[in-house]
């Protein structure tokens, strides 16, 4: 197993956080604006997954306390460490915190032509409940995908 530990990111972050965004999505990475903004909101948490040498891995949320929803904005591994189990380990941490806050309903937009994420989100019990067209641009539409689960009776903790 690797000696990869997965954590709440701070501002201190940003940098490692920004390489991430450039080695898994290139031209189409977050801003470091928008970085920025999920790790200060106060509705929204960034998890980062590193070892003893570099970030292998971030996700970045939102949490809904009046829809009671958690949303997955971004999921990502660099290349390299694909396949090692990093990105669930990513996705039951987001889970974990949203479960704490009290959300019931876990939710996330995915390319269509992307078989691993969809397998993986499957595979920890996401349904695709519906289609949205060039969600990533014309001609590129992603599936919106959901988890629903129990009452939600998880104490109100600030993620951050
Ligand atoms: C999607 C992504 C985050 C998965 O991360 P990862 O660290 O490779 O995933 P893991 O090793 O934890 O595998 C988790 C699950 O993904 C699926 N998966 C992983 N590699 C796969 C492959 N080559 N083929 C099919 N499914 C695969 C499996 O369901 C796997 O479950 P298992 O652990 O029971 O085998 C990663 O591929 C990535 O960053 N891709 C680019 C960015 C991206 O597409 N993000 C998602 C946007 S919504």
């Amino acid at each position: 197993m690797l000696a990869v530990i997965v954590r709440l990111a701070s501002v201190d972050d940003l940098p490692g956080l920004m390489s991430v965004e450039e080695r898994c999505f290139g031209t189409e990475k977050f801003s470091q604006e928008t970085v920025l903004a999920f790790l200060i909101r106060d509705d929204a948490f960034v998890v980062v997954a590193e070892d003893s040498r570099e970030f292998v891995g971030s996700a970045m949320c939102l949490a809904s306390s009046e829809e009671r929803e958690g949303r997955i904005a971004s999921l990502a591994v660099p290349g390299p460490m694909r396949g090692r189990g990093v990105g669930a380990m990513l996705l039951r941490q987001c889970e974990k915190i949203f479960e704490g806050l009290g959300l019931t309903t876990y939710t996330l937009e995915v390319e269509t032509t992307n078989e691993k994420a969809i397998s993986m989100y499957h595979s920890h019990g996401y349904e695709v409940a519906g289609l949205i067209q060039d969600f990533y641009g014309l001609g590129r539409p992603a599936y919106f995908m959901v988890k629903k689960t129990g009452t939600g009776e998880g104490a109100a903790v600030t993620p951050s």
